[in-house]
């Protein structure tokens, strides 16, 4: 075959019969959550198809390397042959699409990866989605589904006393990566519409909970509170979002794969709308609490720093459809999830050192000879560049 395929780890299942899922981006925050809710409580196995960019991390999944329910492929979701390689030899019931370039901050210094994932990969997979479920007959042609993981943010930003998002909002996407994943939900709609192929688009808030790469809003603002390091809220800190603790998303994405109808979409939130601000008092008063300093607060590490570019002011998630449908809500408040990631990130310093220290990638190259490590805030710090250095010069390209 050819073209890279890179097994990481490969376990052959056993099995013939098509009740398999394969996920995409299962090695990152979400996906990754998913693969381990779901291996927790079924038997189905798994494919997980992941580039391992700086944002995959197979640390994450250790748990299950000799875990045969579980199936490592290194893929990029643009290669096609190993696509259409791993549907003939697996024959999935259902594709998982959580893969993308999902920073928002990245997308503004470099967003040609983001149209190439997030627009090219996406067509890429519908592609040779399309071609396995056309050949496939009866009942599995029936319950074959493509389950799209999409994002609040393509519907814009909300004025203050707007109403939340419904499914019908109009799209008006603002940055590059909510432009790049609202073009792939309309090649998804576009495969329903045209092909038939049973899509489902998801629309989920503000994910936080454990294993989050520390770039993200309250892994950083925890990372960088425990070094005692600045917490850096862009511009007045006012801006708002809803927060969705990622063991509801993952039960909702469960709710989603088993009763919902092709064709349609869902949103997905928290019911937690927060300003910035509260959110980083609110970690702030935890770890207060939980692992208090030895003198004054976490908040006094709080530093307004320059504004996000075209920074959207507010979203609001109205999740009545998939209640009223599929019968899910969220289980956490905001209080209690984010006291479960609290304690999980102050249990695991492991994990996050070795996110911080870059040296996930060397356990990633050094068990598994995988090619170097493209250059990355946390890579470069490993080698000795000072933190502001590398952020300061990776915001300037
Ligand atoms: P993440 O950045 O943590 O993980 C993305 C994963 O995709 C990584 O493992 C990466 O290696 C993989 N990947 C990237 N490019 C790839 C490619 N070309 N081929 C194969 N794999 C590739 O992202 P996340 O936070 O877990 O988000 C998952 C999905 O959920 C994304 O589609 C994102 O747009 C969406 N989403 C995320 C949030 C959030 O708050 N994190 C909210 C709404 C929607
Ligand atoms: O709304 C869903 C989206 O949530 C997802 O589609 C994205 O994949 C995900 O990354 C996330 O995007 P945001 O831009 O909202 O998340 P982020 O954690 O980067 O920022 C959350 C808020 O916090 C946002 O208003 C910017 C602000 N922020 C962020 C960082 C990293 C700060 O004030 N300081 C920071 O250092």
């Amino acid at each position: 075959m050819r073209g890279h395929y890179n097994f990481v780890f490969f376990k052959k299942t056993g099995r013939s019969d098509s009740i398999m899922l394969l996920i995409t981006g299962g090695a990152g925050f979400i996906g990754a959550n998913f693969v381990l809710g779901w291996l927790a409580g079924c038997s189905e196995p798994v494919i997980n198809v992941d580039k391992l960019t700086y944002a995959g991390n197979l640390d994450t999944l250790g748990s299950l390397q000799h875990d045969q329910r579980h199936v490592f492929v290194r893929a990029d979701i643009h290669d096609r042959e190993t696509l259409n390689h791993l549907f003939a030899k697996h024959r999935p019931r259902a594709v998982l699409h959580f893969a993308a370039e999902s920073h928002v901050d990245r997308s503004i210094h470099r967003p040609e990866e983001f149209v190439q994932t997030n627009v090219v990969g996406t067509f890429t997979l519908l592609e040779a989605a399309r071609a396995y479920w056309n050949q496939l007959t009866g009942a599995d042609k029936d319950r074959f589904r493509f389950v799209h993981i999409s994002t609040d943010e393509v519907y814009g930003t909300l004025a203050p006393d707007a109403p939340p998002f419904t499914e019908t909002t109009i799209y008006a996407p603002n940055s590059p990566y909510s432009a790049s994943k609202a073009a792939s939900d309309h090649l998804v709609r576009a495969y329903h519409h045209t092909y038939g192929l049973p899509t489902l688009t998801t629309h989920c808030s503000n994910n936080y909970g454990p294993y989050q790469f520390p770039e993200k809003m309250i892994p950083l603002m925890l990372t960088c509170a425990l070094a005692g390091k600045p917490l850096p809220v862009y511009g007045d800190g006012l801006h708002i979002r809803d927060w969705l603790y990622v063991g509801d998303h993952c039960a909702a994405l469960r709710a989603v794969l088993a009763r919902g109808q092709p064709g349609e979409t869902y949103n997905i939130g928290g019911c937690n709308e927060k300003t910035n601000l509260d959110v980083v008092h609110t970690l702030c008063a935890a770890l207060d609490r939980i692992k208090a300093k030895s003198s004054g607060t976490y908040a006094d590490q709080i530093t307004f720093v320059a504004d996000r570019p075209g920074h959207d002011r507010r979203y609001a998630m109205d999740a009545s459809k998939i209640e009223r449908e599929l019968g899910w809500r969220p289980a956490e408040t905001f209080e209690t999830g984010l006291e479960k990631t609290v304690h999980w990130y102050l249990d695991h310093p492991d994990w996050v050192n070795r996110v911080i220290s870059g040296n996930y990638r060397n356990w990633v190259e050094l068990n598994f000879k995988l090619h170097p490590a493209p250059r990355t805030f946390f890579s470069e710090i490993a080698q000795g560049a000072s933190a502001k250095t590398v952020w300061g010069s990776m915001r300037a390209e």
